[in-house]
Order: C-alpha cells, then sequence, then structure tokens
C-alpha cells in the first residue's frame, strides 16, 4: 500500500528552529513505521519561497529573493539528514516545475468558474500572509500569533469562490469525522466552516515574488495557493522522467501545526474540489513547542536551535525528547533543563544502562551467544500485542502515547533485570537453566524494543539490532519470540554517553 506523508513547507525567511525540527521528525517517525510495516512510502518536505515576507527580508539584506531563498532552503534541506529525516523528495516553491504545475491547476480552477475579479479591504499580517477577521484579530488590532501590529491592505485583485464550497465541507466534516486529527482539531474546523465561509483572496497585485496568475500576469497568486499545491506537484517532478501522482495521490497524511489549521482543514480541500483532484486521506494537527510558555518562534526571540542540541546530545537525543516531552497534538513547554534531565534519567540510565548490562552479561556468562533456552512466559505476556499496539496508535498519529508504551517496557525490562538478578544466578551452577531463560528473555526484550523505537531513535536502534546480532526491523521482528535465540552478541560503547 502506498502511504504519502507530507510535512507543512518552511518559509525560508528565517533559519530553521526546534518548531520547524519538530513538525519533519514526527513526519519522519511515521514514515520509517509505514517502511516497517512493508507500505510503500513517500515522505515529502521542503521550503515555501514566495511572498511578501521573503521578498521584504531579501530587500532588507540587499539581494533578491531567489538569492535569499536559495541560501535559506539550503539550510533546511540541510537540516534534514542531521535530523535523519528521511524525505524522499525535498520541494523548492521557486522550482519552475512547481510553478508551471500551479498555473497549470490554477487554471483549471478558473476555468471551472471557481474566480472572480474583486477588491479586497482587512486587516492583514505580513508574517502569516494572511487577512485576519473576527477573533483573529488581538488586541490593538495586532497578529495573536505574532504580537505584531496588522496592517490596513486595500488592493483589486482575483478572488476564489471559497463560500461555493460551505455545503461540501459540511458534509466533509459530518461524513469523515477522522479527516483531521485530533478529534478536538476536527471541531475546530468544523466551526470555523459552520460559521460561514467569506471567499478569499487569491492574488496580490502588488508583489512580484510569485508564481504569475496565468489569465492576469500582473498578479502573482497569494502565497498560500501556491502553497498547498506543493503537495501535489511535487509528485509530478520528484523523479526524473516519471509521474508519481497516480501511485501517492490522494496523500495519506498531511502533517501540520496548529497555526495553519483554516489553510489545510478549510481553504485546502476546498481548491482541490475546485480543481477536481481528490483530497487527502487525514491531516493531523500538532501543537506548539513554547519556551516559558510563549510559542518558539524567530519573532519572539525563544528559540532553540536543534543544530546546537544535536551537536551536544546527538539527533535520536532530540528526536526522542521532542516526542516524549510534549504529547504529540497539544502544546508544551521545552527546556535545555528538561532536556538533560530526560536524556540522563530515561535514555542514558533506562534504555543504554539496560543495554550495555544485558550486552555485557551475555558476554560474561555465555560467551556472547544468546542462549537457546525457554522463554519467560510472565515477561513475553508483558509483551503481547506490543507490535499491534504500538502501529494503531502510529496509525492514528498518537506518536507520544506509541512511543510511552514502547518505554513502559523498557521500564519492564529493568525490573526484570533487577528481579532476576542474574548476577546471583550466576553464582550457583544449579541455575544454570534459569540463567539461560532470564539472559535469552532479556535480549529478546531488548530486541523487540529496539525494533519498536527504530522510527524514533534510527541510530540507536541500529547500533543496539547491530550488537544483539539480531539485525532485522520489520514490525514482524517486534513480536517477542521472533528472536530465534544463538544470536551472537558484541559489545556496546555506551549508547547515550555522560555530556
Ligand atoms: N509556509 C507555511 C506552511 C505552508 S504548508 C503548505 C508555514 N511555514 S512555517 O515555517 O512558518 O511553519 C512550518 C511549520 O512549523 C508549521 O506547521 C508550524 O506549526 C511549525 N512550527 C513553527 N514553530 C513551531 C513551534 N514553536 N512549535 C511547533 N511547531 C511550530 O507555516
Amino acid at each position: 500500500m502506498p502511504f504519502y506523508v507530507t510535512t507543512p513547507i518552511y518559509y525560508v525567511n528565517a533559519a530553521p528552529h526546534l518548531g520547524h525540527a519538530y513538525t519533519s521528525i514526527a513526519a519522519d517517525v511515521i514514515a520509517r513505521h509505514m517502511r516497517q510495516r512493508g507500505e510503500e512510502v513517500f515522505l515529502l518536505t521542503g521550503t515555501d519561497e514566495h511572498g511578501e515576507p521573503v521578498a521584504e527580508a531579501a530587500e532588507r539584506e540587499g539581494v533578491t529573493p531567489q538569492e535569499l531563498a536559495d541560501r535559506n532552503a539550503e539550510r533546511f534541506r540541510a537540516l534534514m539528514p542531521l535530523l535523519e529525516v528521511a524525505n524522499d523528495f525535498f520541494i523548492r516553491t521557486s522550482d519552475p516545475r512547481h510553478v508551471e504545475r500551479v498555473q497549470e491547476i490554477m487554471q483549471r480552477v478558473y476555468d471551472n468558474g471557481h474566480v472572480y475579479a474583486g477588491t479586497y479591504e482587512g486587516w492583514y499580517c505580513p508574517r502569516c500572509a494572511d487577512f485576519k477577521t473576527g477573533n483573529e484579530i488581538g488586541p490593538g488590532d495586532t497578529c495573536p500569533i505574532h504580537e505584531t501590529p496588522l496592517t490596513r491592505e486595500k488592493e483589486e485583485n482575483w478572488f476564489f469562490r471559497l463560500s461555493s464550497f460551505q455545503e461540501p465541507l459540511e458534509r466533509l466534516y459530518r461524513e469523515r469525522t477522522d479527516f483531521v486529527l485530533p478529534r478536538m482539531r476536527a471541531n475546530e474546523a468544523r466551526s470555523f466552516v459552520e460559521g460561514g465561509l467569506h471567499d478569499v483572496s487569491l492574488s496580490r497585485a502588488n508583489l512580484r515574488w510569485g508564481v504569475p496568475v496565468p489569465w492576469d500576469p500582473a498578479q502573482v497568486f497569494y502565497v498560500w495557493f501556491d502553497a498547498l499545491l506543493n503537495y501535489v506537484t511535487a509528485l509530478g517532478f520528484a523523479r526524473d522522467g516519471e509521474d508519481l501522482t497516480a501511485t501517492f495521490w490522494p496523500a495519506s497524511l498531511h502533517i501540520i501545526g496548529k497555526d495553519i489549521l483554516k489553510f489545510h482543514a478549510v481553504i485546502w480541500p476546498a481548491l482541490l474540489l475546485a480543481a477536481g483532484l481528490e483530497l487527502p486521506e487525514h491531516l493531523f494537527i500538532h501543537g506548539y513547542l513554547l519556551m516559558n510558555d510563549k510559542k518558539m518562534s524567530k519573532s519572539l526571540g525563544n528559540v532553540l536551535d536543534p543544530l546546537e542540541v544535536i551537536e551536544r546530545f546527538g539527533t535520536d537525543a532530540l528526536r526522542y525528547y521532542c516526542l516524549r516531552e510534549v504529547s504529540f497534538g497539544q502544546d508544551g513547554n521545552v527546556s535545555p533543563a528538561d532536556f538533560e534531565t530526560r536524556y540522563e534519567t530515561e535514555l542514558a540510565n533506562e534504555l543504554g544502562n539496560l543495554a550495555s548490562r544485558t550486552l555485557a552479561m551475555l558476554a560474561r556468562y555465555r560467551d556472547g551467544v544468546v542462549p537457546r533456552a525457554e522463554l519467560d512466559q510472565a515477561l513475553a505476556a508483558d509483551f503481547d500485542g506490543l507490535g499491534e499496539e504500538v502501529a494503531e496508535l502510529i496509525d492514528r498519529a498518537e506518536l507520544t502515547q506509541a512511543l510511552e508504551r514502547i518505554w513502559q517496557r523498557v521500564r519492564r525490562l529493568n525490573r526484570y533485570v533487577e528481579e532476576r538478578a542474574p548476577w546471583k544466578l550466576a553464582k550457583d551452577p544449579a541455575a544454570a537453566q534459569e540463567l539461560d531463560a532470564t539472559l535469552r528473555s532479556l535480549a529478546e526484550g531488548l530486541r523487540c524494543v529496539a525494533v519498536l523505537l527504530q522510527p524514533y531513535l534510527p541510530a540507536t536502534a541500529h547500533t543496539l539490532l547491530g550488537a544483539l546480532g539480531a539485525p532485522g526491523t520489520d514490525l514482524a521482528a517486534a513480536r517477542f519470540g521472533a528472536g530465534a535465540g544463538g544470536e551472537h552478541v558484541s559489545a556496546l560503547e555506551p549508547l547515550f554517553p555522560k555530556r
């Protein structure tokens, strides 16, 4: 089954921070998990390069928008391998192949009668690239997201007849209750739709940095229309000489932050309907990483640089922390101090020590070979159905929950070592069989958690499974008892050394 998952495309007017890394890591965890299930996966990420904020930032720096976009897109592109995000393509919206496809699709929307000329006047946030209405306008006509003043804008431009999709969108939310996840966000999208849809401005007259409107080249498309379409256009040119659209469209899952819910849950499905394209299967809306209770964002100046964290603690620790500390879907604070605590108590002590102890005991007591012994039945029962449970949670993008279930087993294995005290059994020749069973069960439990942790901690899982002499990472390998015994294990450097 093809599985197509996307991240939002990132604005190139700022450097990447942990908030951006977050969405990409989450999407990558899901993609890796789906690959473990043998699905044909395509993970798309990239950069959103048109629009006013980029044009303005370029002007301030005295470079062309394309030069600024080239420079900053490269920072996002280079970030992905550092995060161990294995994207299948990186789209840039200034790519002429994207531009051409946007024009084709938008021409179709125009030909289908969904566009008209009009005058727009309203409060506009240049950083959101969005006109604001009602409760989207903060105190003193400011943007509640960026806490910066809104500007009054008036212009003649093209409009998209969003209002004519009122009924189809209401039906969408009635019939497909899992179109938007988590449920709370579906309610939000639904009440937005039920509140009555207004037509939206589709183009900008006073801007050159964008995709020219094919039927009126004096204007460019409003950046959000150009940006949303990346999810479709990329499939047309991601592989030279191949069109992947038939294989991967409609997308299985768009992962986005809650600030861009309206665009993805309201405008995007309407635009697809207007273009005669199929709707994605699911949107998952995550919350914000906060610092001191405020959204981490460049404009508020409270950002963590993922590169600094990676340099000190490594990529896996960063991936783990992001998905563990803040329940995926909700907002939550992150801080360097909490990060260090989790690194030490959970990664270094609970997982790292468990792994080194297990491997050291196998080396010391059984010459580095996993005994072919009976498995501990009580421990086996605690692992029963774990792979399926994790898969079900990840199907709903409940990444923190899934990680928690795996981690419960890490803790269970630590208790198991303490309860069985293999070092005592080793002193008693009559307990040889019991020691065999204990070590085999321990190795098997560790192998299972390593397989399930692979999407979250790819490098750690690779090292650990290699040391356990059982490199298989298919989801089927996560069954307790799937390891045959008899594997040759090797010593392990600390997985999470002291920093
Ligand atoms: N370019 C648009 C998206 C277009 S998608 C067709 C955009 N870009 S962005 O760079 O501002 O944000 C990209 C993603 O990063 C969004 O999902 C946003 O929610 C996420 N985050 C940015 N800061 C964040 C946090 N502090 N916490 C969590 N995610 C945040 O919006």
